[in-house]
């Protein structure tokens, strides 16, 4: 803390909950980005650097500069279980703490991947724009936008964290086969609960009839999932991504679903996100989200909640239950 016996000062960089603010404020004294402005990044060193603690979401990135400048800080509190916008080797050189907010969120994302599998596969807001524009004239067993199947099809998950299991525990109930992939393999129990089984990169992506990417976003996977990989899928598979959109080379996608390559792609992060490419959206064969795997208003409350606490733990000198580095 700044001085003993005061308040901590903590920035809060994008609006949260109104009430959770206040609780917050009762503790704290906050300055917050109610109005949500999407600040540069002088504009976040400036309003961190006589800051005790700070709570960011994904969006906002971290780096050596901003700690350099805060010589008060003690942790960085991400609301998001991804942290590749925290410089994570200026955060352990610097000794400043990183958290983020795992668990809280694993069910509501792992819906929404199954949700965005489903809706890709089976051609669901393609259809809707088809009916929106006047196609639907008649019942045709043929002429109707024509879907892939889900159950009991071959689902590939890359990165078998907490929510790729939670994924695969939601595809069993639909008799899919589930193959993974993931830097360490799981143990032969939790395979055996998540009925999934570990095959190698190649293997996953020849043989899935639906592929779901979920690994944390790191430099050795940026653009991971590329031309050559695209092209190693059957043309008759989709390929879903909540992870991080700097894992799929998005120009290559474009092209890949533009030739039909593969058949349809549902995806939720972008690289250069709220931006999207104008080569993705101009297509009919992929399905379109913005950023919301996470946001049910309970588990947004629930990750901002944890964050908070993260942050607090941290200011107070105590180990955060979410403690990064
Ligand atoms: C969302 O993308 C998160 O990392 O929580």
């Amino acid at each position: 803390m700044s001085q003993a016996n005061k308040k901590p000062k903590i920035l809060v960089a994008r609006a949260i909950f109104p009430d959770l603010l206040a609780k917050l404020e009762q503790v704290a004294e906050v300055q917050s980005n109610q109005a949500d402005a999407i600040w540069s990044s002088a504009e976040i060193k400036a309003a961190m650097m006589d800051k005790d603690g700070a709570i960011v979401t994904g969006s906002e990135k971290v780096d050596a500069d901003m700690l350099d400048a805060s010589p008060n800080l003690k942790i960085v509190s991400n609301i998001a279980v991804g942290y590749n916008n925290l410089d994570m080797p200026a955060f352990k050189a610097r000794q400043v703490m990183a958290t983020n907010t795992p668990d809280v969120l694993t069910e509501t994302t792992a819906d929404f991947g199954f949700t965005l599998l489903m809706a890709t596969a089976r051609r669901v807001t393609e259809s809707e724009h088809w009916l929106r524009a006047g196609h639907w004239k008649k019942f045709s067993i043929c002429d109707t936008p024509l879907a892939m199947d889900i159950h009991h099809s071959t689902l590939g998950i890359m990165g078998m964290g907490r929510i790729g299991q939670a994924i695969a525990r939601r595809a069993l109930g639909f008799g899919m086969k589930v193959r993974y992939y993931n830097r360490s393999r799981l143990s032969t129990e939790l395979e055996k609960e998540c009925g999934a089984t570990y095959v190698d990169r190649e293997t996953l992506l020849k043989e899935s009839d639906h592929i779901i990417l979920v690994m944390p976003y790191t430099p050795e996977n940026h653009h991971l999932f590329g031309e050559k990989e695209l092209a190693m899928m059957k043309p008759t598979a989709t390929l879903v991504n909540i992870a991080r959109g700097g894992i799929v080379d998005e120009l290559a996608l474009a092209k890949a679903l533009k030739e039909k390559r593969i058949f349809a792609a549902g995806i939720d992060v972008f690289e250069g996100e709220p931006a999207v490419r104008p080569e993705l959206l101009e297509l009919k064969n992929i399905v379109l989200a913005p950023h919301i795997a996470s946001a049910t208003e309970k588990t947004r409350r629930a990750m901002i909640e944890l964050a908070i606490e993260n942050c607090l733990a941290g200011i107070a000198g105590k180990t955060p239950p979410n403690l990064l580095s």
